[in-house]
């Protein structure tokens, strides 16, 4: 017999050598759940092991991150006042700016501080943008996503991520940061999100839901691979980062795809319900969390993530699962 893969897993030191995917703990990014108040740290039924944070809570939560080596957070705002034009999203005094502030001025250059631009949980209709007759109105939302992401980048944000899918949306925010001195500050782009039941944990958490009709006129139809990347290219070429796919676990050939075809990094996110179908399953006994967790990792990795967003990110680098 002339080939015998199997010699190169006879034991843990050459399947150590062999192994074609590697994880480091610098390619994840942790996601949180920011709200006004002091001395919150409120779990999220609906994801276990992850919690909605005042700023004061925030602030020893990613202390104990950066001992870890968990140095990237994305940011979400929650309880913010709601209203149909979705003002709050770009007020200064609005929590996630105020977060921002907090954590550059207590760790400066030692955290990388990321921000989700949206404003489905700042409207009363739940909806990504200016909803006029039935319709989320597209450049009229991307003005007030630009003046969502400018609010951030003022904050001291590093980083901004619109999440929201209208079209032109990343020149909008390039062109608007760029204008008022931002030229430094970055935009990963969810340049590939599916219209996906897996953000339902992450509503509930967010209270972003729609309250009529669905997001499936501006995000994409999960049956589309070849206009996943048309969609990638598009920011790429308006001046994106990052490119970001989304969901992940669900989507690894889109993932695999798009590595194939931009230049730039390219991260996934392993969203709520990806989350929240691992918790419960462990939590019942019926698969082993840190043996699926990882496989599911490694499986980002390997499909070509560079990056990956992660609500099991502190549970991994906690635990040693790396
Ligand atoms: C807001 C937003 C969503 C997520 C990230 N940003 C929800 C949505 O689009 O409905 C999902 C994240 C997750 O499920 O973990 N646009
Ligand atoms: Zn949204």
């Amino acid at each position: 017999m002339l080939h015998r893969p199997r010699r190169t897993r006879k034991n843990a030191i050459v399947r150590e050598m062999t192994a074609e995917t590697r994880l480091s703990r610098d390619m994840f990014m942790y996601p949180y759940f920011v709200t006004h108040g002091k001395d919150i740290r409120r779990p999220i039924a609906a994801m276990p092991g992850i919690n909605h944070f005042s700023v004061d809570e925030l602030l020893k939560d990613a202390e104990r991150g950066l001992k870890l080596g968990l140095n990237k957070v994305l940011l979400f705002g929650v309880g913010e006042e709601k209203s149909d034009d979705g003002h709050t999203a770009h007020s200064g005094s609005s929590v996630v700016p105020q977060a921002v502030k907090a954590l550059k001025e207590r760790f400066k250059e030692d955290i990388y501080v990321v921000t989700d631009v949206c404003v489905c949980a700042y409207t009363s209709h739940g909806h990504c943008g200016i909803l006029e007759d039935g319709y989320v109105q597209n450049d009229a939302s991307v003005e007030l996503l630009s003046k969502m992401a400018l609010s951030h980048a003022e904050a001291g944000a590093d980083m901004v991520a619109p999440s929201d899918m209208m079209d032109g949306r990343i020149a909008g925010i390039r062109d608007t940061l760029d204008a008022h001195g931002f030229s430094n500050t970055g935009i990963m782009s969810y340049a590939v999100k599916f219209a996906s039941a897996y953000y339902g944990p992450f509503r509930e958490a967010a209270d972003s839901a729609p309250q009529q009709g669905d997001r499936k006129s501006y995000q994409m139809d999960f049956r589309n691979g070849r206009e996943a990347l048309k969609e990638a290219l598009m920011d790429e070429e308006e001046g994106a980062d990052i490119i970001m796919v989304k969901p992940a676990l669900a989507y690894l050939d889109i993932i695999s795809a798009v590595r194939d075809n931009t230049l730039l990094p390219v991260a996934c996110y392993n969203v709520s319900g990806e989350y929240s179908m691992v918790k419960a399953a462990a939590a019942q006994g019926l698969v082993d969390e840190q043996k699926i967790v990882m496989e599911n990792m490694y499986a980002f990795a390997r499909a070509g993530s560079n990056i990956v967003i992660t609500y099991h990110a502190m549970d991994i680098l906690e635990n040693g699962w790396l």
